[in-house]
């Protein structure tokens, strides 16, 4: 250990169990690009991205890392990396262009080779079926707040079960409902640019019921592999003690986790404070229907934690961790910083010990209702130059996956806070660096640095060290 308790490789890979599986994590639309090709169809993010001042220095998301035509190369990357794992999505559009109707064989075709390639590597498949790239055609029947894209999304899953079921080990229906939502539709910071605030709510609930009907679809199609969904988790905390801190906090709390994980796990929506009850009118007049249908038995749970939060009452300056939203000046409360903490490239907090916190925290919420748990993505962007032409040397990444993990299994471990959750593995977000949503090119999370001028991959030093990790383990 060091003075900051950073854990050493072999101390890691010590404690890592026999069987616990150590990733990577990607999303089709920020490292694809080939926006256009073999037959895919636009989606709600490259008619955002067009928008101009949506993207941070109006970067295009039309090449990316062009790993749509670079897939060897990239699984190459991942084979020499040694993970067990790679998660990654599909994109919608490409397989069924106008989200609804007819497949696109093209698109299809392209991950039957990718899927086909990891299992020749050696690496288990974990396939995401939406990470935020809704077909665009969608959009114009009102997106996520119409019921008849969860429909639509369990058609498009019902084909791609029936195409890839035989060899996907992990299913995963939706990556952070929460984002679309709230991003997307409450603060039109993401695509699709909808600026509803609490009117987003029905982006929510549909986006759960698609989650239910995708797992239906999954189980009806007798899919091999197993099932789960990823939210995002943040732990919140109010900024003082008052009271009205305290209540913002728990509201905060509902609207950013407790709305996804629990209907998915309990069946139920969560009680906000009595007093912001108002705020959540749309969720109390669901079918009972809906939920039970959302309430699906799920063999994994998928948690994505980058930081936690701090909230405050009443209108305040900060934006969103993403990037600030006029729209939330509407809002009677307000994020605050950690001050005890470093912060990253975007300018989050550094909370490891937050991740075994939040591991006691939904395992108290969800008890015996909680599945076995992925981490499926944990990762940090730091300040990094464009073009490079010796090694990365990107130290403060290695301490914070080694610190993210490190706290996870010390949680998780014999004695620890969360013992009691069983944790099968861990993904790191992400093998390159890509097109990072709003912040376009200007936040690199990537294992490897990608030159989005040349598109030249270049392994940093995190890379290096999660190899020696999944080396040591073997050792
Ligand atoms: C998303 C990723 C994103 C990452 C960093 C997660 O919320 O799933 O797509 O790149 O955060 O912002």
């Amino acid at each position: 250990m060091t003075a900051r308790d950073t854990p050493a490789v072999e101390d890691l890979a010590q404690r890592l169990r026999p069987g616990f599986v150590l990733g990577v994590a990607a999303a089709a639309f920020q490292i694809e690009g080939a926006v256009a090709a073999d037959g895919k169809g636009p989606s709600t993010w490259d008619a955002f991205a067009e928008q101009p001042g949506s993207i941070v220095g109006g970067d295009s998301p039309a090449i990316a890392c062009d790993h749509y035509n670079r897939s060897d190369e990239d699984v190459a990357l991942l084979r020499e990396l040694g993970v067990d794992s790679y998660r990654f999505s599909l994109s919608w559009p490409r397989i069924q262009p106008d989200g609804r109707g007819s497949i696109n064989q093209r698109g299809l075709d392209f991950y039957d080779r990718l899927i086909d390639k990891l299992l020749a590597a050696g690496i288990s498949p974990m396939v995401t079926l939406f990470h935020w790239d809704t077909p665009l055609p969608l959009e114009r029947d009102g997106g996520w707040l119409a019921r008849s894209t969860a429909e639509r999304f369990a058609s498009y899953v019902a084909a791609v079960a029936a195409r890839f079921g035989d060899r996907v080990a992990q299913w995963v229906t939706l990556n952070e409902p929460v984002s679309v939502a709230l991003q997307g539709y409450g603060l039109g910071v993401h695509a699709p640019g909808r600026k509803l605030l609490f009117g987003a709510l029905p982006a929510a609930h549909h986006q759960l019921l698609g989650h239910g009907l995708a797992v239906q679809a999954l189980r009806a199609a007798g899919v091999v592999g197993k099932v789960g969904v990823s939210n995002m988790h943040s732990p919140v905390r109010p900024a003082s003690n008052t009271l009205l801190d305290r209540i913002m906090a728990r509201a905060f709390d509902v609207l950013i986790n407790r709305i996804y994980a629990d209907p998915i796990l309990l069946g139920r929506y969560p009680n906000p404070p009595i007093q912001v009850r108002p705020w959540f009118r749309a969720l109390r007049r669901v079918p009972a229907a809906d939920l039970r249908t959302i309430n699906q038995p799920l063999d994994f749970y998928g948690v994505n934690y980058y930081y936690p939060v701090r909230v405050a009452a009443g209108v305040g300056p900060g934006g969103t961790p993403e990037g600030n939203a006029a729209a939330q000046a509407r809002l009677p409360f307000h994020l605050k910083d950690f001050p005890e903490y470093e912060t990253t490239g975007f300018g989050w907090p550094v909370a490891p010990e937050h991740l075994g916190i939040l591991l006691r925290e939904i395992k108290d919420r969800y008890g015996k209702a909680l599945p076995p748990v992925y981490i499926t993505e944990s990762g940090a962007s730091f300040p990094e130059p464009g073009h490079v032409s010796g090694p990365v040397r990107d130290v403060r990444r290695i301490r914070y996956l080694a610190e993210h993990l490190g706290h996870a299994l010390k949680a998780t471990g014999p004695g620890g806070l969360a013992h009691d959750v069983e944790l099968l593995g861990y993904y790191v977000w992400t093998l390159l660096d890509n097109f990072e949503w709003a912040a376009g090119y200007s936040q690199r999370f990537g294992l490897v640095h990608v030159d989005f001028d040349t598109l030249k991959r270049t392994p940093k030093d995190s890379y290096y060290w999660y190899r020696s990790l999944s080396k040591a383990r073997l050792a």
